[in-house]
């Protein structure tokens, strides 16, 4: 959106939006963020201005909108001279959508009994191995669904890596980079590496840096069951949100505690179940009980918050909420690790999947970059 009017004022820079709104920016602020050569490295956006330096009483003595370029002039009472973007300022006032946030939350596809995607999201492996513009539509998906289907894929190894690295590369864990799972591999004492049947939840609880993605292929099926089950966690948030909003609250708040242990290894790290962002938006949703590590709370708000979590529990395992997805040769499921909760459904016969995870962050660049080109 593009300011109506600028004006310096003794508190700072005010703006009248072409919606009549108006908003007023700090000077300190205004300063912080110049754009002119001195202030910011054009393409990088690394800061250049040294923050520390600037007088905390620093005031401006005019402003100046050029509409053609969008961009504000300001006039220091030091006579330092620097400019900063309307584009800029709408971002920070939202009245655009922030270059940090992936896309509108109203915009996203939520899903869950009654509203399952049917049908599920798919595409094609050549199709994200042909060209760019494959590659986008496929995070697209991810970031609308929360999971997409790759079809017609190739059930190697080397397909998988080679999908993979149409994103980013891997994020490695201790599991690897790239991971076989079946129940035939002993490497890891998890209950991922069975046949029983698993709970939805999300991985990686027990790390600060969560996998934001997760993907698996499947080499080969030989047997009866074994579904993939995906459930997306910001749709069941969103309900307790409506329905029970105090449960939604603690959930926001209480930081529950995870942990995986192995001969050498003892990983632990925290946070809430629903991690929100500074905007108040989901961000990130944290389940697994089978790695919650011991913690206590007072005990009205201990009770308080095995109610709620109870409660998302109930909801995670309606299987009216769930998809089902059965993965065979030829299909790769990439889903948010972040936003979907995963179970599997036992099985009988023998199942060996290839897979690996990828960094939230890694995985926001390459959208951002294939959207920008
Ligand atoms: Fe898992």
């Amino acid at each position: 959106m593009m300011p109506e009017q600028v004006r310096a004022e003794s508190d700072g820079l005010k703006v009248t939006w072409g919606n009549a709104q108006t908003s007023t920016f700090p000077w300190f602020w205004v300063r912080d963020h110049g754009e002119d050569v001195a202030s910011l490295d054009a393409d990088t956006q690394q800061r250049k201005i040294d923050t520390f330096s600037i007088d905390g009483d620093v005031r401006a003595s005019s402003a100046l909108l050029d509409k053609s370029s969008g961009r504000i002039r300001i006039d220091w009472l030091d006579r330092e001279t620097t400019e900063i973007t309307s584009s800029r300022l709408a971002q920070a006032a939202a009245m655009e959508l922030d270059c940090a946030t992936l896309s509108n939350p109203e915009e996203k596809s939520y899903w869950m009994a009654g509203s399952l995607p049917d049908p599920v999201p798919t595409i094609s492996y050549e199709k994200i191995m042909d060209s760019d513009d494959g590659a986008l539509e496929w995070l697209e998906l991810i970031e609308k669904f929360g999971f997409a289907v790759v079809l017609d894929m190739v059930a190697t190894e080397k397909a998988t890596e080679e999908l993979a690295k149409r994103i980013a590369p891997a994020q490695r864990t201790i599991f690897g980079t790239y991971w076989p799972l079946s129940a035939e591999i002993k490497d890891h004492n998890d209950s991922a590496y069975t046949t029983q049947f698993l709970a939805p939840h999300t991985d990686s609880t027990y790390y600060y840096n969560a996998a934001g993605l997760q993907m698996f292929n499947c080499i080969q099926f030989d047997g009866k069951g074994g579904e993939s089950v995906v459930v997306d966690g910001f749709a069941l948030a969103r309900k307790m949100q409506r329905e029970h909003p105090q449960f939604y609250d603690i959930l926001t708040k209480v930081m529950v505690p995870a942990q995986y242990i192995e001969p050498g290894v003892h990983l632990m790290a925290e946070r809430p179940v629903f991690r929100l962002d500074r905007k108040g938006e989901l961000a990130q949703i944290s389940f697994n009980n089978y790695d919650r590590a011991p913690f206590l709370l007072e005990a009205d708000e201990m009770k308080a918050f095995y109610e709620a979590y109870a409660q998302f529990n109930r909801l995670s395992m309606d299987q009216d909420n769930w998809c089902k997805i059965p993965l065979r040769p030829g299909m790769a499921l990439i889903f948010s690790n972040w936003r979907c909760l995963h179970g599997r459904m036992g099985y009988v016969g023998k199942r060996y999947f290839y897979g690996c995870y990828h960094n939230h962050a890694d995985y926001e660049s390459r959208l951002r970059t294939l959207r920008a080109s």
